[in-house]
């Protein structure tokens, strides 16, 4: 058994992860006079939601009809009838309270002649449960709407007192021997310092896990940390093959550039000049959703009209804009564009190309941020003491594919339901749970095991061979073929980690041993990934299947459950809830609005 020396922290609740969920959750949970700690790898205001571009969807109708019944509508057809009703419900109902809290803990959005928060249109968003025209829906900040509400969020969180743990890295959550979660154990980056922190609420807002792939619009920083702890818990992760495409990655750097800009009047063309999508989606052309776009892309570059020496790619067209109006609402991917395309947007168009941008499946919880663990008799077990938000977790609003800007409102939907649920189910008088040691040292044993990793597979290499797979077999189109050889190829790599070479073994600043534990992380979810779309046969959302081109509502319209062990996939599937939170007589939504049907645009 490793030996570490360590400092305990007792708290009401410990959030580890300091993004848009995390401080939601952090700072609504201060607000209620809990005693939260939010601990974070990165400083908070360094979180990749700092990249979030376009906006936050809610229904305000700050710039003509709307109601949240259509955006619920938008969110369920946008999912491919794979979201649960009742948190898709939620998500919608509450959307324009929780925009317009941020509004007054001070987020500076952007305003419409009438001092009203600017609203943008984006892919999916439309009105009349789809049968009228594209609503303007989305909130931004100019197109730096994750950086106002990041800077927001945590001024707030430090004016009511929540403590910040920051560049302390999670290594383990600490579980009761009766399934509870106890709190985390933590290493602190700069001083190589060792720390618990006991709490009644962990909620784990660690983001996606975008860097299991080699071209990404995701940080560095987003290594599915919670995903990997939920797994060497023992604790499943849910639907992880729906990865989205973004359509408009920067060709070669995989930046992002906002789909505000073909809200504000972009568009693609292809080498022959065309506006493609006007063939594809001849109701709603470029603002048809995200998946959808990204295989149109795909599939003029396959039949040959990609743009550039390599016929690789496509063309983004904003030249013909205004140019005041690119400099009020689109300055940051003008810049991007320069800086990385080496573009001028008033003059030339963006080479772009569909880049991996959200993970749709995450830690599987109910629409308060509970973490479920399915068994036979209840699919929908609670883990007590346990809860994930934000892009980690899986509550599940998007399904089998989020439409734009509904990740961001996810972030403070969500983190705002577990502060809610958080002040119901914990006692802030209550004594803090007596740990489980046997947990404790767990965690210190698997820290220390790869501290001291001394096998054959340097970990950038092991990271890269990963990335390479995923990024060749679990793309926007996928086979029966090239996804079973993708299977066999994670679990040979994933059963390298057995064999990793770390050579640095400090404690202090070692981004070698931080690296190794987020290829830990990284590899549960890649694994789940391939392995749920291996076994998924049918199309759905972003999983477009060669073989098996239709949707299967009555064989897979199903959540997909995966268990991870070490390189051991154990798969099985629960029921969708259909059923939404309130009835038509109670104001709700009416079940023939929101049944199954075919998704055309
Ligand atoms: O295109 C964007 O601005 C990204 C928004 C989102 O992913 O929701």
């Amino acid at each position: 058994m490793a030996a570490y020396e360590y400092e305990t922290h007792d708290y009401d609740v410990v959030v580890v992860g300091a993004g848009g969920a995390g401080l939601r959750a952090t700072l609504g949970m201060a607000e209620q006079g809990l005693r939260t700690a939010c601990v974070t790898k990165v400083f908070p205001t360094r979180s990749h939601t700092v990249a979030a571009q376009g906006g936050i969807a809610a229904s305000l109708s700050n710039m003509g009809p709307d109601h949240w019944q259509w955006h619920m509508y938008d969110t369920v057809k946008g999912s491919d009838w794979l979201g649960d009703t009742d948190a898709m419900e939620y998500l919608a109902r509450e959307a324009p309270k929780a925009v317009y809290e941020l509004e007054h803990y001070g987020v500076p959005f952007s305003r419409t002649e009438e001092g009203k928060i600017y609203q943008r249109p984006f892919g999916g968003h439309t009105t009349e449960f789809g049968e009228g025209p594209p609503v303007q829906r989305t909130c931004a900040a100019a197109d730096r709407t994750g950086h106002a509400i990041l800077h927001t969020l945590y001024g707030q969180s430090l004016k009511n007192n929540a403590e910040f743990y920051i560049e302390y890295f999670a290594i383990d959550l600490i579980m009761s021997e009766d399934g509870a979660c106890q709190g985390v154990v933590c290493w602190k980056l700069d001083d190589g310092t060792m720390h618990v922190f006991n709490a009644k609420m962990v909620v784990l807002a660690t983001g996606g896990y975008g860097r299991a792939y080699f071209s990404a619009t995701s940080a560095h920083t987003c290594t599915g940390d919670g995903g990997g702890m939920v797994a060497r818990a023992g604790l499943p992760l849910q639907d992880m093959e729906f990865v989205q495409f973004h359509p408009t990655g920067i060709y070669g750097a995989g930046c992002l550039i906002t789909e505000g800009a073909r809200g504000e009047g972009g568009y693609l063309t292809n080498a022959e000049g065309e506006r493609f999508m006007e063939r594809y989606a001849p109701n709603y052309k470029d603002l048809a959703p995200r998946d959808y776009v990204s295989r149109c892309m795909t599939m003029e570059i396959r039949e040959g009209r990609g743009v550039g020496d390599e016929g690789d790619h496509i063309h983004l067209n904003l030249s013909h804009l205004p140019k005041e109006a690119l400099q009020l609402r689109l300055p940051g991917i003008s810049e991007s564009a320069r800086i990385f395309a080496g573009v001028d947007v008033t003059k030339e168009p963006i080479p772009v190309l569909p880049t991996v941008h959200y993970n749709m499946g995450g830690i599987p919880t109910n629409y308060w941020g509970e973490v479920v663990n399915p068994t036979k008799g209840d699919p929908h077990a609670i883990v007590p003491g346990l809860m994930a938000v934000g892009e980690a977790g899986c509550a599940s609003v998007h399904g089998a594919n989020r439409l734009g800007s509904n990740s961001l409102i996810d972030l403070v939907v969500f983190g705002r339901a577990a502060a809610i649920r958080a002040g119901k189910v914990v006692d802030a008088d209550a004594p803090n749970p007596v740990l489980n040691q046997a947990s404790v040292d767990k965690a210190f044993d698997h820290f220390d095991n790869v501290r001291h990793a001394d096998g054959a597979a340097p970990t950038a290499e092991l990271r890269l061979e990963m990335q390479k797979t995923m990024q060749r077999d679990a793309a926007v189109f996928r086979a029966s073929d090239t996804l079973s050889q993708g299977l066999t190829e994670m679990t040979e790599i994933a059963g390298k980690l057995g064999d990793l070479k770390v050579t640095d073994r400090s404690l202090v600043w070692n981004s070698d041993l931080m690296e190794s534990l987020e290829l830990g992380n990284l590899m549960p979810n890649a694994l789940a990934t391939i392995a749920g779309a291996e076994a998924r046969k049918e199309s759905r959302g972003a999983h477009a299947h060669e073989d098996f081109g239709t949707r299967d509502d009555d064989n897979w319209r199903v959540h997909t459950i995966a268990r991870i062990e070490g390189a051991k996939i154990d798969l099985s599937y629960r029921p969708i809830i259909e059923d939404p939170l309130t009835t038509e007589a109670e104001g709700g939504i009416a079940l023939k609005k929101i049944a199954p049907k075919e998704r055309t645009f």
